[in-house]
């Protein structure tokens, strides 16, 4: 099994988002959004969000890695790793400074015209993410962000205008990055600053229907603009398993399971299941959902699943069972039968394997795992490549699962992107030094370095991979 192919066009990559690489917060018209106003974080802190821009305040999304003036560069290393495709996401402040202008900022559009062109001179596919991470934070400050129902309308108006600009460049996109992240940490995913609320969690319910609505108003224009478009919903895919076989503990686990069932089922069936709806009454939140709502939720539903996975939790039904690990906006208990990451996210290949049943059990879509990775503490030693067999041994265990899940167990898997392809700043702590990249940049926690980019140990490992098309992951 383990050295057999993937089929042909299966879509070998990388994954970054707008906020964490591009940098150049400021230039192009650029208006300043959520990410700008992130500061980083602690390790094993989240990001603190400031009220605007802060004077003394380092912020490492403003610089990140520079890929706005070093694109090119960038994606002749991907090209030379093999890549069949990019996964990039679009700053949505590039295209809207604000976000509810009526026209869009044309030197935005033109940059990423630029970036898919160069992605598309290498035949690398560029696959977009619209909202990773990111929302005009005039949008934040006028409107209380996804709280609006006004927000389903501006949102819908980028995605009409970069459907319309990009048809014959890009054919694959996902609405929102996580969207199933919005009720573990709002700011991050929407905007949402929870402790300006009585009642956060009705609110962020309410929020969360209007990305759903959104997200389907969008794949329904994307398909009139271009019938060829593959439009996909994504969510981080948090896997978790019963700490004992009592049927409590698992019947625990399948409601944990489910807070995040319940975005997924909505994208891909067009409707809320009974269980959800019931969920909602159990937690007295009556959302605002109209007769036109229901319909286009109906007429909305996502070409393909696209997956983050990096880690897996245990759950138990009993209280007094203290949450002791964390990990990607999560927690749960620790697993002794797996290793953690230097960032103590548990390492489960076989997990991934377990997560595109479920799915593929459960909707019949094709899935894309557009991010996978290890975030590490690499060490640099001048004039030598960084020796990162950790990271190998990450992406070969949990590849080796992917193929098991497509050759063995017939699920569909349209393609893999390595998250952090090239290092950048950690979304969830801002940090550089948990770099994910298979390509070195030089840069630090303080925003110092050259920014140089090196190959790592894994860039050539990869390229391997590709080249065979998954049949040789030594
Ligand atoms: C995913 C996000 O949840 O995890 C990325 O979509 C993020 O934006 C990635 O970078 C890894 O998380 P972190 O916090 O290590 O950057």
């Amino acid at each position: 099994m383990l050295n057999q192919k993937l089929p042909d066009d299966f879509l070998w990559g990388g994954a970054v988002s707008a906020n964490q690489c591009e940098g150049a917060w400021d230039i192009g018209g650029k208006g300043i959004s959520t990410a700008d106003v992130a500061a980083a974080g602690k390790h094993g802190q989240g990001r603190l969000y400031t009220e605007g821009i802060v004077e003394g305040v380092y912020y490492p999304n403003h610089q990140a890695i520079d890929f706005y003036n070093r694109y090119k560069e960038d994606i002749a290393l991907f090209s030379e790793m093999g890549f069949k495709c990019f996964r990039t996401s679009i700053h949505w402040t590039r295209i809207f400074p604000n976000g509810d202008e009526t026209e869009a900022n044309e030197e935005g559009l033109a940059f990423y015209d630029r970036v898919f062109d160069e992605c598309l001179k290498h035949g690398i596919e560029p696959i977009v993410t619209i909202s990773h991470y990111e929302t005009p934070l005039y949008l934040v400050e006028k409107y209380g962000s996804w709280t609006n129902r006004k927000m389903i309308d501006f949102y819908v108006k980028l995605c009409k205008t970069l459907f319309e600009r990009y048809a014959s460049k890009v054919k694959y996109w996902m609405t929102f990055n996580e969207i199933n992240v919005i009720t573990l940490n709002p700011m991050i995913a929407a905007g949402i600053r929870t402790d300006k609320y009585d009642n956060p969690e009705q609110m962020m319910y309410q929020a969360a229907h209007y990305q759903l609505v959104a997200s389907a108003k969008a794949v329904k224009i994307g398909r009139e603009i271009n019938p060829d478009f593959k439009i996909g919903m994504m969510m981080l895919y948090p896997l978790s398993y019963a700490e004992t076989c009592s049927p409590e503990d698992n019947l625990e686990n399948m409601h944990n399971m489910d807070l995040h069932y319940y975005f997924s089922d909505v994208q891909t069936r067009g409707y809320y299941s009974p269980k959800a709806q019931k969920f909602l009454e159990r937690k007295q939140i009556a959302l605002d959902i109209t007769a036109e709502d229901k319909l286009d939720l109906l007429a909305g539903t996502v070409d393909y699943i696209g997956i983050s996975y990096y880690m897996s939790l245990v759950t138990s039904a009993n209280p007094e069972r203290k949450i002791k690990v964390k990990g990607n906006m999560l927690e749960g208990i620790v697993n002794p039968y797996l290793e953690k990451s230097d960032w103590e996210w548990q390492i489960d290949g076989v997990g991934l394997r377990i997560s595109l049943n479920n799915l593929y059990d459960r909707y019949q879509l094709p899935i894309f795992i557009v991010e996978n990775g290890l975030g590490a503490v690499d060490e640099k030693i001048e004039g030598a490549m960084i020796q990162d067999d950790y990271r190998i041994d990450y992406l070969r265990e949990h590849i080796a699962h992917m193929k098991e899940a497509i050759l063995t167990d017939g699920v569909d898997v349209m393609g893999y992107t390595v998250w952090g392809c090239i290092d950048l700043v950690s979304a969830s702590t801002g940090e550089m030094k948990k770099r994910y990249g298979m390509i070195y940049v030089d840069r630090n926690d303080k925003g110092e370095g050259t920014l140089r980019r090196e190959r790592k140990k894994s860039f050539h490992w990869y390229k391997n991979v590709i080249l065979s098309n998954g049949s040789s992951l030594d």
